[in-house]
């Protein structure tokens, strides 16, 4: 065995910043196999992707095994020792007649390792990069099997959208700032999206629509084309077309017509022209996003045309070139509550009436739920309703409602709920997967979009863990019938190295941390019970409800749930298909996970499990803190098998979302037992013997604040300081058993300010923290008290005397008054 020493324990120790995501190429410590000696790349033009796939090939040789092949071009070698990519045409012209390769489609690739001679072939030059990736992620997990076999893309749409605004910032965006536009113009370094380019194309992605669904019309004026145009230079040797997303109004606000009519001749001629203009620059470009007449955009509704005309108009413009319109079905108006039969997951509905006018180029897409990319939602049953439109999923990267980056949820499994969902159209197997793809109607065009938002963060999300949803992504897009748990453990091997436990542990933790999130924050079909009229971030289930947006609970004293019956309700149930409509009209059909999604019922009521839906409440939300809780424990297992800036940063964070989960908790549960009054069978809701309440303190500079929602401070008060200028203490003596604790403090973190605190006991410092966590964590700050700020902090081992006292002193900064909620003192073993 030829074993290789060289770097071996390198990966482990030297520092990682995030930036290569999954192509780290790290070294591996042996290596008993032939390995290619020589690259022949079929094409010699630096810009393209054959050109790039055998650059890749040689880098992860040398950074993986470290040895160094040479790349020539051109020349037909078939020798044992050398590896071959290149396009299967470029294949027969160098080396003549090609055997044993079935016909690909298009981006598909054939790999074969057989009898260690290489052979990468892409049916064209993408899928030949595609092909050179994947060996690539057979070399860097130590996979040496021979194999060859040809890999077929599911579907021609594999894009990203990017919410990016000109200005730089990004909608909904968790990990810094644009790396596409700045000041209202593309950036003049674009090397992070040349890097953000070999990521997508290693995971399969073929077109990134660079600019948010909120458009902004300037994206067309001349400078930003040109800029457009170098966008579209970085992205294509690694196979990455580029789409933008348009603003319905340009004709009018940018073009100084009096009109955006669809239909009107001038505005025809309007967006034709600047269709023809950008495919000057980018001859490439792979089409149009469109987000209409929702939540405020402009769209042709406004003119009387139907959503449909408005689509066609954009087709009929990227027609000649061979562009196509995603058309975003997302849209709704508001409603009033007090309707009944009203509902928002009803209007998607609206496109079904237009199936069949769309032009061949035009795909709807839609989101995976009929609301907005909740943790939990039924599929969307306007994948059942059309049959001549084509039609493609919309996913979130970016953990939007949940989580933010700053609480690790892996995704796949919330998408495969989707995906891998039976729609029973005329009684036959109909899965969503077969649906988008196109195979199920026979339709040319499908596949998948996620909006994405990477910025300029070194983790380029927001954090390492959450990039295994963008490597996941990709290959679901590419085959969504792919397992959730096996893409996982590519990336962690990819991401972390081969080690069984790092393996095994960060499995675990991903697999369980949806299940977890679902729990502490909306279960049983309520949605995530986000603030979703501020960041989307922390827990305010009031915001659902008395507002016209739609995300309703129809929460009271003795009830909760949206009753979307045929029957009874708004009707939603019977916009499926017999069967799946039958399902969800009964109650006694109905999953409990999807219950108070189709169902108005009593708190009292018992779910097939048997608990009532108030205890289950109560339960789940303990139970999904208590496996929150588990994630750092694991993560510290690992420490010495990462290295320590990836091992640091996402401790930080999992440490962070051990104390947020229990302030999900503790608000989702207070606020539900304040409502229904019924109390937890168990009685932790609302019993918290080891906390001190801040304002039981005896105060010095500081006072009580009564925080809004109440939920989000412990018996709806906090203390925060007199004035920006003073500096506040809290003292009180300690009656709890003299022993060992954790001490934990619950306190606000907002944006503009970074206050310090410091903890004493009998005068001696135990702890100090600044509040500074909207520079370091990942999620939207908040500038007021709420479940968005607030934040634990905990003091391992802290030793106390029955009768110690214990003070914080709380220096103000900025706006931020040094908020206190309690402080806790817990035993071993206690979460709370
Ligand atoms: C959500 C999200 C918005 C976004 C919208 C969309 O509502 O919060 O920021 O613009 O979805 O998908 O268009």
């Amino acid at each position: 065995m030829r074993v290789l020493f060289f770097f071996a324990t390198l990966s482990l120790v030297s520092a990682e910043n995030g930036l290569d995501g999954w192509l780290r190429y790290a070294p591996l410590p042996y290596n008993d196999q032939k390995l290619p000696a020589h690259i022949v790349v079929l094409n010699t033009t630096e810009a393209s992707p054959v050109y790039v796939a055998g650059a890749e090939l040689q880098n992860g040789l040398k950074g993986i095994y470290g040895t160094h092949a040479e790349v020539s071009h051109e020349q037909c070698e078939n020798s044992s020792s050398a590896a071959i990519v290149g396009t299967v045409e470029q294949y027969q012209i160098a080396c003549g007649s090609l055997n044993g390769v079935p016909e690909l489609d298009e981006d598909g690739f054939w790999l074969s390792t057989w009898g260690n001679k290489v052979q990468i072939l892409g049916q064209n030059e993408r899928g030949a990069l595609y092909g050179a990736f994947e060996y690539l992620s057979m070399l860097a997990q130590g996979n040496f099997s021979e194999v060859s076999y040809a890999s077929n893309p599911s579907a021609a749409i594999r894009w990203v959208n990017q919410w990016d605004n000109m200005d730089g910032s990004i909608e909904r965006g968790y990990g810094g700032s644009s790396i596409f536009f700045k000041n209202g113009a593309v950036v003049d370094d674009l090397s992070r999206v040349t890097q953000y380019a070999r990521l997508l194309a290693s995971a399969r992605i073929n077109a990134a629509v660079v600019n948010n669904v909120n458009a902004n019309a300037t994206l067309l004026d001349q400078e930003n084309m040109k800029g457009l145009g170098r966008i579209a230079d970085a992205l294509r040797p690694y196979g990455v077309q580029i789409g933008i997303s348009l603003n319905f109004a340009s004709p009018e606000t940018l073009g100084g017509l009096d009109t955006f009519d669809p239909l009107d001749s001038s505005v025809i001629k309007w967006w034709s022209n600047i269709t023809d203009q950008i495919y000057q620059r980018v001859p490439d470009m792979a089409g149009y996003l469109v987000k209409a007449n929702s939540e405020g955009q402009p769209g042709p509704l406004t003119y009387n045309r139907t959503l449909a005309q408005g689509a066609n108009l954009f087709a009929k413009a990227l027609h000649p070139y061979g562009g196509i319109v995603m058309f975003r079905a997302f849209v709704y108006n508001q409603l009033n509550e007090s309707n009944w039969k009203a509902d928002r997951a009803k209007a998607a509905m609206e496109f079904k009436y237009l199936d069949g006018e769309f032009e061949e180029n035009v795909v709807l897409q839609i989101k995976y739920g009929p609301i907005d990319f909740q943790v939990r939602e039924p599929t969307s049953p306007l994948f059942a309703n059309l049959f001549n439109t084509s039609t493609a999923i919309e996913l979130e990267v970016t953990q939007e409602y949940l989580g933010q980056q700053s609480h690790l949820v892996y995704l796949p499994p919330l998408w495969k709920t989707v995906l891998d969902f039976d729609l029973r159209v005329d009684h036959k197997p109909s899965l969503v997967r077969d649906i988008i793809t196109g195979r199920r109607f026979n339709r040319k065009l499908g596949g998948s979009a996620a909006v994405v938002n990477v910025g300029s963060n070194t983790t380029w999300l927001g954090g390492h863990l959450s990039m295994s949803n963008l490597y996941a992504y990709g290959r679901l897009a590419w085959d969504p019938a792919d397992d959730s748990q096996s893409i996982l453990q590519d990336w962690i091997r990819l991401t972390f190295g081969l080690d069984r436990t790092v393996l095994d542990t960060i499995t675990q933790m991903s697999m369980e941390s949806w299940p977890a999130y679902e729990n502490y924050t909306g279960n049983l079909g309520i949605q995530t019970l986000t603030d979703i009229l501020y960041t989307h971030y922390g827990p305010n289930p009031a915001s659902q409800d008395n507002n016209g947006w739609g995300q309703w609970t129809r929460a009271d004293h003795t009830t909760i749930g949206m009753d979307r019956t045929v029957s009874n309700g708004t009707g939603f149930s019977g916009q499926y298909p017999t069967e799946i409509a039958a399902m969800y009209e009964n109650i006694d059909t109905t999953p409990d996970n999807l219950l108070l999604w189709f169902h108005h019922v009593n708190y009292t009521h018992r779910l097939h499990s048997g608990k009532t839906v108030i205890q289950h409440f109560y339960d789940a939300h303990y139970s999904g803190v208590e496996t929150a809780q588990t994630f750092l424990v694991q993560w510290d297992s690992l420490k010495g098998k990462i290295d320590d800036e990836r091992h640091k940063a996402v401790r930080r964070q999992l440490d962070y979302q051990t104390g947020h989960s229990i302030i999900w908790r503790d608000a989702i549960n207070d606020f539900y037992y304040n409502l229904s009054g019924i109390p937890d069978a168990l009685n932790r809701v609302g019993h918290h013997p080891w906390r001190i309440e801040a304002e039981s303190m005896l105060l010095d500079g500081y006072k009580q604040y009564t925080v809004n929602p109440f939920e989000t401070a412990a018996k709806s008060i906090a203390i925060v300081t007199i004035s920006n200028d003073t500096v506040g203490t809290a003292t009180t003596r300690l009656n709890f058993p003299s022993e060992t604790y954790d001490l934990v403090v619950n306190y606000y973190d907002l944006y503009g300010g970074q206050s310090r605190w410091q903890i004493y006991l009998n005068g001696k410092q135990v702890g100090e923290w600044l509040g500074n966590s909207e520079n370091t964590f990942s999620h939207t700050p908040s500038i007021y008290l709420d479940g968005h700020s607030a934040t634990r902090i905990k003091f391992r081992g802290v030793k106390i005397n029955k009768g110690d006292t214990l003070k914080i002193v709380g220096t103000p900064d900025g706006v931020e008054p040094a908020p206190l909620d309690y402080v806790a003192f817990l035993p071993q073993g206690v979460i709370d």
